[in-house]
């Protein structure tokens, strides 16, 4: 398939793309969020005279006035329907005022009492917290445990073991256009929502629940989203608050956090520790896999990061087991962030098999492809395809791994340490039903429509490719309209799924349109893969992949620094090789700063996240990125979608931390178990 750049890029480059909160609607006024300031408690009063009486200010809305919401699935979206604070840094009020800077001036005088609870918050994860629990089910409906054979008496009966604990902080997604919403209320009672997503149809779903209207009265408008990395995939509290706040005043409502409101209110990647213990042979042969991971929820609602669900899939091991626990806290929900599960997970499981292959003396390369499995050792299921063992031997040969001296610390050259690394990458491949809309027209031009999200990973692009193909014509023939709930439903852009479940159904809108175009034109022909989806066969379905790097460590600063990354994925077809290589860097660029830089630290007395803006919650720069590149293994997998592909959102990043880690342990002897690897952690 050709390679297409993307279609919007001249749009996005001039200006004239519109976001969620640049659409000029008459009327239009501002919204500005108060925070609660303790971070366990509940509000005894609100005091907003002084607010109010500043010119401009419409309106003040709290518990004390707040609509009654219908009825909110996620307890975050209940806006100001609670006197309870469960935790610092929660939406208590907004404002309401002619303009954004009145708003947030205004925002500041709102003066709300608080009866603090007896105790102070409760917000440190930590493996003896009382509260530890086995969760039903985790993220998205995986059982909280597995178990295969005998680990316990196998593990210690193993020739080599590996014992550690490694623990990831929280980290926050950061896209770079906030969480953002304009809200308008027609005068027929619909409710139009101008507002940055990873999927119009569920917003529009959720807020018509919420505000107790059939889903045809909601119409969510999103053609162009700046990023999202999964804490777009639900909506916000963003939504909610601006179409309350319409409500209260009678206006369009502009409302958008601040980057700062966006550490307690957007999502994150919850902190985890895990522990993996491993057992091998004499060969390196695998007897024993355990991997138990602790995660944090809040007081509000249950959110189970999926950490040790990829270790029940990646190698062969008679012996095996996984398991989940997770505590309340008074933090914010949790939420996904790239590859959430897989991300911290195959960094510890990654990092314990480069300690392995350690303890065995066996190439860190050699180990990986010696436990490979025929199967899913865990369900017994066929792969769809499985190509991790072509990524590592074409990535090794690429890096040039083959000339590696294994031991540890002894390439030195003036103040600098130099080592290498290497981790596998996993990611499911998912699919959803769709569905979409094909139109003909006499011009000899297409339009596609499905109300598929792009938050700038150039699906609008990948659409117009699959159309092209299928109808065979050239991309320039093909216009695709997304990013509007009015538009065929369709699933979220989330867990690497967009191109696979979009791309399915516009292939079945164009194959039923080609013989209707000798009848005349225009002719059109719609697409449901419900069935299609339903009716899959049974299959592990997973993409891999295989990350290099290459570091280089001062001896006197303990500064690591990243000179070479590589990577190479087996992702199904790839369908538009130019923003293919963007995902797949920039989900190398993430595992990067997860590595070296990438945590928000809790304020441990008062509760919230202490480092929340980007001059303090360091991601990498250009100056950090020097050589990263991502190639692909040629994979057609037939069992999956009519395009033959697989997810690729989010596949990057994922066991990119942990090549960075095993690199820095080669350079230095050091295995720094404890995310990021700072400077004060490696000297
Ligand atoms: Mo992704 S974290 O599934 O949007």
């Amino acid at each position: 398939m050709r390679a297409l750049e993307r279609v919007e890029g001249r749009d996005k480059v001039t200006g004239r793309a519109r976001y969620a909160y640049e659409y000029p609607v008459e009327g239009a006024v501002y919204a500005s969020a108060v925070q609660a300031t303790v971070g366990r408690g509940t509000i005894a009063a609100v005091d907003a005279e002084a607010a109010l009486a500043i010119p401009g200010v419409l309106a003040v809305v709290s518990c004390e006035n707040a609509p009654r919401l219908r009825q909110a699935a996620d307890a975050e979206l209940a806006v100001f329907q609670s006197r309870e604070v469960s935790y610092r840094g929660q939406l208590v009020a907004a404002v309401v005022a002619e303009t954004l800077d009145t708003a947030r001036d205004a925002a500041r005088f709102v003066r709300i009492e608080y009866a603090p609870a007896a105790e102070g918050p409760d917000v440190r994860l930590h493996p003896g917290h009382p509260g530890i629990y086995k969760p039903d089910k985790v993220n998205p409906t995986f059982p909280a445990d597995s178990v295969k054979g005998d680990p316990e008496e196998a593990l210690p009966a193993s020739a080599v073991q590996v014992e550690a604990t490694y623990t990831t902080p929280a980290e926050h997604n950061n896209a770079m256009e906030p969480h953002a919403t304009l809200a308008v209320w027609e005068e027929d009672g619909g409710l139009t929502l101008y507002d940055s997503n990873q999927g119009s149809s569920t917003v529009r779903d959720t807020l018509a629940e919420i505000f107790g209207l059939e889903p045809e009265r909601v119409r969510v408008v999103s053609p162009h989203v700046g990023g999202g990395f999964g804490s777009k995939g639900t909506p916000r509290p963003n939504v909610v608050l601006a179409a309350m706040a319409a409500g209260v005043v009678g206006r369009p409502v502009k409302f958008a956090f601040t980057r700062q409101q966006m550490f307690s209110a957007t999502g994150y990647r919850p902190p985890s520790i895990q522990r993996v213990r491993l057992g091998a042979d004499g060969t390196g042969r695998l007897t024993t896999v355990v991997h138990e991971a602790l995660s944090q929820t809040s007081m509000i609602r249950e959110f189970v990061e999926q950490t040790a669900t990829p270790t029940r899939m990646m190698y062969q091991a008679p012996n095996r087991r996984t398991a989940h626990r997770v505590t309340r806290l008074n933090v914010p929900t949790p939420s996904w962030m790239r590859a959430p599960g897989e991300t911290p997970g195959m960094y510890a499981l990654e990092s314990a098999m480069d300690e392995l292959a350690y303890a065995a003396g066996i190439d860190p390369v050699e180990l990986r492809i010696r436990n490979e499995p025929e199967t899913d050792p865990e369900s017994g299921l066929p792969f769809s395809s499985r190509n991790l063992v072509a990524c590592l031997r074409e990535g090794a040969e690429r890096f040039g791994w083959g000339d590696r001296d294994p031991r540890p610390a002894v390439r030195r050259e003036g103040r600098k340490l130099y080592g290498t690394g290497v981790a596998s990458s996993t990611y499911p491949a998912y699919r959803s039903p769709n569905q979409a809309y094909v139109r003909a027209d006499a011009d000899g031009r297409f339009t596609v429509r499905i109300a598929a999200a792009d938050i700038g990973t150039g699906a609008r692009t990948t659409l117009t490719l699959i159309a092209a193909e299928t109808l065979k014509v050239e991309p320039e023939r093909v216009a695709v309209e997304l990013g509007d709930s009015s538009l065929p439903r369709a699933s979220l852009a989330g867990g690497s799924s967009g191109t696979a479940g979009w791309g399915s159904a516009v292939v079945r809108a164009c194959e039923a349109l080609l013989p209707k175009l000798d009848a005349g034109l225009p002719a059109e022909a719609t697409a449901d893969t419900t069935d299609e989806v339903k009716a899959q066969e049974k299959y592990a379905r997973h993409a891999y992949g295989a990350q290099f790097a290459e570091v280089e460590v001062d001896v006197d600063t303990g500064e690591v620094r990243v000179p070479r990354m590589l990577g190479v994925f087996a992702a199904g077809r790839i369908i538009n090789p130019t923003t293919a290589r963007s995902q797949f860097i920039g989900g190398m660029t993430m595992g990067l700063g997860m590595a070296l830089m990438e945590q928000t630290v809790m304020d441990e007395e008062f509760g919230d996240y202490l480092n929340h803006d980007l001059a303090q919650y360091h991601v990498p720069a250009c100056a950090d990125v020097r050589d990263i590149e991502a190639f692909w293994v040629d994979e057609r997998d037939a069992h999956l979608n009519p395009m033959g592909s697989k997810g690729i959102g989010e596949i990057g990043i994922v066991g990119a931390a942990a090549a960075v880690a095993n690199a820095v342990h080669h350079a230095t002897g050091l295995r720094v178990r404890d995310l990021p690897i700072t400077p004060a952690k490696i000297l």
